[in-house]
Formats: C-alpha cells, structure tokens, sequence
C-alpha cells in the first residue's frame, strides 16, 4: 500500500515517519518547498522528540521522500492521507480553506488518474466539523475530478489523537484507531493500514467521527478548566488542590470512567444542586471567579427548556409522563428536573397524568409522603395508580427514566403516540418498533 501525505506539518510529519518506519512506501506533499527539501535531505522540519531519526531513516532506505507535486504524489499512492491545518478565522469559524485547495488539486490529479482495479481513497485526519466530508470534501472532490464518489474515489475521515512532544509515541499507541466511512472497502483499506498499530478500532459513521474528535478537545480542555477552577477554590481556602484531586482521580467508578456521559435529561436530586451552589457561593466570597463551575447549573436549567421545547413542538396536549423521581429506584423528589418540567408544561396549559411505581408507594407510606402532599400537591394529584390510565389517556408519552415497570409498554404504544424518551433525550416519533427495548 502506497501512500501520499498531503500537509507536511505536526500531523503529516509524524505520520509520513511513522508509516514510513512501519515499512509503507511514502510521498509527502507541502506546498512549502523548504520543507520538502528538508525531508529529503533527511533532516525533521518540526521539533519533535524522535523524528529526526525516523526521518532519516526514511529517506535513506528510501520509504520516504517529500513533493510539491501533487499530481506525481496522487498517480504513485494508493491512499492520500490529507493533514493540512485548519485553524480558526477572526470570528472563531472554521478556516476550511487549505482544505478546499487540497482537495481541488487531488480532485485535479484523480481527473488523469490511470484506471485501476481499487478507487484511489481519499482520508482526512486533519480535524473539521461533522459535515464538511459531505458539503465540503467530496463535492470539491467530485467538482475537480468530474467523477463521482464511490464509483471512482472513496472519502474515509481518520483523526489524528496525537500530543506534540510525544507525538511518535502516540501514533504508536494511540486511545483507539477511528475509521470513519460509509462504505465497507474502505473501511477495510483503514483497518488494514492500521492493522499494525495495537489499539482498539473504532468504526463510525462519517459525521459521527468527525464529532468524536471535538468532543475529545471540549472534554480534554472541560478537564483542564475543572481542575484549574477546583484548584483555585483550594488555594483560597488554604486546601492542599494536589491532595484532593489525587484523591478524585482515584475514583475510577464515578470520576474517571464513562458514568455521567451519556447524553441524557438534566441532572437533579438531594446533592448536586444543592453542592454546587454551595461551592460556587463560597467562591463567590473568596473572590475566586469559578467561570465553569458558575455554568454548570445554568446550563443544566437549559437541559429542561429543551426537553419543554420537545413537548411543546409535538403541538398536542394530553401528556402522560412515567417516571418522576430524578433515577430510577428512588422516591426523592428533591430539586429533581422532571417536576420542573411537569410545573412547566401545567403552566403551558397541557393536561398532564404521571405514573412513577416509586413515588406512589411514597404518597401513600413513605418518607416522602409529607413532601409530596405540601410541597407539591399540584404535582401529586396528576398522579395515577395504574401505568396502562396514563399511557391509554395520553397523546404523548415522556419517559424520564429507565424503569423495569415500562418494559410492559413494549409494543402497546403505536395508537398514533408520540414517545419523547428523555434518557436519551430523543423524540421516538411514532416508531413504536424502534422504540422497543430502548430506553430500559
Ligand atoms: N498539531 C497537533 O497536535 C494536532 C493533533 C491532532 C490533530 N491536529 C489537526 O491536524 C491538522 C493539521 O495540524 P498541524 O498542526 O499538523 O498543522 P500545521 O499548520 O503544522 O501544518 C499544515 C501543513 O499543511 C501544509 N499545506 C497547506 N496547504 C497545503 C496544500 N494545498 N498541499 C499540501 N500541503 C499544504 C502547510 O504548508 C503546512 O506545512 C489540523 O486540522 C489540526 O487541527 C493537529
């Protein structure tokens, strides 16, 4: 498998070494002449623990060489592999213009492409947003090449997941390999690109593999912010912040671990608000400015606007909502966001019936039972004894949690109901099929 690495910059620099090292025959391509030149010569134009070796290597066994050609790089590869930047305009918008004019000169160079038995595959690993392989990429592709997608090229997006300063140990041993492509022989041409590299592989839709690389950046740089704002909260207070946060980061059952992320309905119960606002007012008198910390309760009040909206836009009134309580087994019913969203959808004027098997147990024994009688008497007299009166009674079902009591609904609900599953926060419209066994 021969290879063209198109962008001669970190990304492409270390790949094109890499690939070379692992035995692939490489062009690299930059329109910076004073990089290509350095290549050849077998010397690094970056700064990067490792490379120059690797270069050197390259061009000596001859693996590796560097063109400005584009149209020499694309007829003798196989796979181009597209690194070039894409860094931000003035407003914070997405430069795609490097990437526009690669893809103009490869489209030009598959246009005089000798025909050969495997369409030439097109791969970007620079980072863009999820749609410009289909706005962007392939009909600038297709408009330079007068060819057409999958029939004559293939587009595949790979994101790159390396660190500058341990870049060569990270192409090694990357978190994952992410293959994003719509189409088997391609995905298959990834896999075997990679097959040397020992991390899981991960194979997605294109749009969806594009997202997985901004949700890695937001999420890195969400970390970085949370420590630094917990660390600043501790220095006010004369907290030992290295202490604590080893301690956090020992908790791999719910800090580090994949609990809490999964797209879903907003947070709510007896802690979370509750600690959050304690913490972020005590902040607020040691003058510390927890920007972070500060959004967090606003933007989960958002979180139940939208599901609201969700509601609303289904444009009928008769609401049946199973499940009250904020998690599934509990009857507390403190600060939980289904009771915001059930105040508010009354107030909009919707009839609304409830059904939650643990919080009518609590109206009529529990602990809860003085709270839900003088706190939310408005609430508690929408409640139903029988699941089956509120899904017959209503025109639109709201599932706010996963509960073993609404397995019994799998396949009564196509009378027309729309389903708004807000464990997943999506909209089941009607699709009763699909729906089925999905939120429990
Ligand atoms: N730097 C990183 O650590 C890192 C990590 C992961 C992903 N990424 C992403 O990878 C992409 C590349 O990042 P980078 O830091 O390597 O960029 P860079 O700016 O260092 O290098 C880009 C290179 O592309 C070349 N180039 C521009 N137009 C070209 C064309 N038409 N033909 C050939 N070469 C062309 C430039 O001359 C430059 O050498 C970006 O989208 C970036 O967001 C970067």
């Amino acid at each position: 498998m021969r290879l063209s690495i198109f962008g001669l910059g970190y990304v492409g620099c270390v790949s094109a070494a890499c690939f070379a090292r692992d035995g692939y025959e490489v062009i690299g391509v930059d329109v910076n002449q004073f990089k290509v030149d350095t290549i050849n010569s077998g010397r690094s134009p970056i700064v990067e623990p490792g490379i120059d070796d690797l270069i050197k290597q390259g061009a000596e066994s001859g693996n590796l060489k560097a063109v400005t050609d584009v149209m020499r790089a694309v007829h003798e590869s196989d796979i181009s592999l597209v690194c070039v930047g894409t860094p931000s305009n003035h407003n914070g918008s997405l430069d795609l213009s490097y990437v526009k004019r690669v893809c103009q000169q490869i489209g030009e160079a598959v246009k005089s492409k000798p025909e050969k038995s495997q369409p030439h595959i097109i791969v970007m690993r620079s980072t863009m947003l999820p749609g410009t392989i289909e706005e962007t990429v392939i009909p600038t592709l297709e408009a330079f090449s007068g060819k057409s997608r999958a029939r004559d090229f293939d587009v595949a997006i790979n994101p790159e997941f390396l660190r500058e300063g341990s870049s060569i140990q990270d192409f090694a041993s990357p978190p994952f390999t992410l293959i994003g492509a719509d189409d088997e022989n391609t995905a298959r041409a990834l896999r075997q690109l990679y097959s040397h590299i020992d991390a899981p592989v991960i194979e997605l839709g294109i749009k969806e593999a594009e997202m997985v690389k901004y949700a890695c950046n937001c999420f890195h740089a969400l970390k970085i912010t949370f420590a630094n704002e917990i660390g600043s909260i501790c220095k006010a207070m004369g907290v030992d912040s290295h202490e604590v946060m080893d301690a956090f980061c020992k908790d791999t059952k719910l800090n580090l671990s994949p609990y809490y992320l999964k797209p879903g309905f907003a947070f709510g119960g007896s802690c979370l608000p509750k600690d959050l606002r304690a913490i972020t007012y005590k902040a607020k008198q040691l003058d510390v400015d927890a920007v972070m910390l500060n959004s967090i309760l606003v933007s989960n009040r958002v979180q139940v606007e939208r599901a609201v909206e969700m509601v609303l836009r289904t444009g009928r009134k008769r609401v049946g909502v199973l499940g009250l309580s904020f998690k599934a087994g509990t009857d507390d019913l403190r600060e939980s966001p289904m009771v915001s969203l059930i105040e508010t959808l009354i107030g909009k004027g919707l009839k609304l019936s409830i059904y939650d098997r643990d919080v009518e147990l609590a109206r009529l024994f529990g602990a809860n039972k003085t709270y839900i009688e003088q706190e939310i008497p408005h609430i508690s007299q929408l409640m139903k004894r029988n699941l089956n009166d509120v899904v017959e009674g209503s025109e639109v079902l709201v599932i706010g949690k996963k509960d073993d009591d609404f397995r019994m609904l799998d396949g009564k609900l196509n009378n027309g109901r729309i389903v708004i599953d807000l464990v997943r926060m999506l909209e089941v419209s009607q699709a009763v099929e699909s729906y089925q066994g999905m939120c429990w």
